[in-house]
């Protein structure tokens, strides 16, 4: 991980030395971390590792035991309400009323952030035209698709005009179309120069949306960089041996020469020679799979 080379005053969320307890369990183990002003940053890594307490405890819904955060340059322990008004919050479970309709909840929301009356019907407006939710706006919560319940809980999370914005596995229980959705809905977002900080743990997911990617195991970070960086981390060529059995042995190397080399070697089985990609520097260096 090179942190040197980021200017932390190009940074809305910089983080130091993030340690969190429960009881004997270290669930966030002495991570730094800063994110890029205007990225998208994807946190990635398998059930457990410490995912949604790291974002709880930048977005200020989690203490923490030592180590600091700054977001948009205001210390989370000494400035909350600074730091707050910089940020919206889009948690797993949703926390939207559901027999209030789209429109309630992002009034209510903007009520919450005491934002003037005089403000919020224009920003509503606003938000609802860039996000084309005009028809949505008068149906109960309850009545959306699981998709439709996040955009309205992602779209009244910007009530209040967030320099960044936290959503813990966005699109987990999507059907992929619901998905593909979402990631429209986050660019975006990201268009108009909010910062993104996401969980989650599809591989794809962040391979395709996020500018930078941190994998996360048992609490700590194992690797940080853009999607194409983390592959190469590992060797630039994968050789993918398949047996009989269909069960496959990977190797990685620097260059193709050297894979193409080692793969024509390869007596019985099946060789594949391959860019290496996410999903290998994931597994490589948590030693785990995820799904995707
Ligand atoms: N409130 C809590 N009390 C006790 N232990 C907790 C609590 N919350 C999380 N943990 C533990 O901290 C570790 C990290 O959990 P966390 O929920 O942050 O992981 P995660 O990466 O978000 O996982 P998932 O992919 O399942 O959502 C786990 O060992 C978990 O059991
Ligand atoms: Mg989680």
């Amino acid at each position: 991980m090179n942190l040197k080379s980021i200017d932390e005053n190009d940074c809305i969320i910089v983080a130091r030395n993030i340690l969190k307890k429960y009881d004997e369990t270290v669930a966030v183990d002495g991570i730094d971390l800063d994110v890029r002003r205007g990225e998208i940053f994807g946190f990635l890594g398998p059930n457990g590792a410490g995912k949604t307490t790291t974002i709880r405890i930048l977005s200020t819904l989690t203490d923490f035991n030592e180590g600091s955060v700054l977001v948009d340059g205001h210390d989370i322990l000494k400035e909350p309400n600074e730091a707050k008004t910089k940020m919206g919050i889009i948690q797993q479970h949703i926390s939207l009323d559901k027999d209030l309709t789209v429109w309630e909840n992002m009034y209510h929301r903007a009520l919450m952030q005491q934002m003037p009356k005089a403000q919020i019907e224009t920003r509503m407006k606003e938000l609802v035209d860039y996000f084309s939710m005009g028809e949505y706006m008068d149906r109960k919560i309850d009545s959306l698709s699981g998709g439709w319940k996040k955009r309205a809980a992602i779209v009244s999370a910007m009530i209040h005009s967030p320099k960044v914005i936290f959503l813990d596995e966005p699109t987990v229980g999507l059907d992929i179309k619901a998905r593909r959705l979402l990631w429209d809905l986050i660019r975006l977002l990201n268009k108009d120069g909010t910062t993104i900080f996401l969980t989650t743990h599809y591989i794809e997911e962040a391979q395709i949306l996020c500018d930078r990617v941190g994998i996360i195991d048992n609490g700590k970070i194992v690797a940080l960089g853009t999607p194409q960086e983390l592959a190469s981390e590992i060797g630039e060529y994968a050789v993918v041996v398949t047996d009989v059995n269909g069960k496959s042995e990977y190797k990685y190397f620097e260059d193709r020469k050297s894979a193409s080399e080692y793969g024509s070697g390869i007596e019985t089985g099946e060789v594949l020679v391959r860019k290496t990609n996410l999903e290998d520097c994931f597994v490589e260096l948590t030693g785990r799979t995820v799904e995707s």
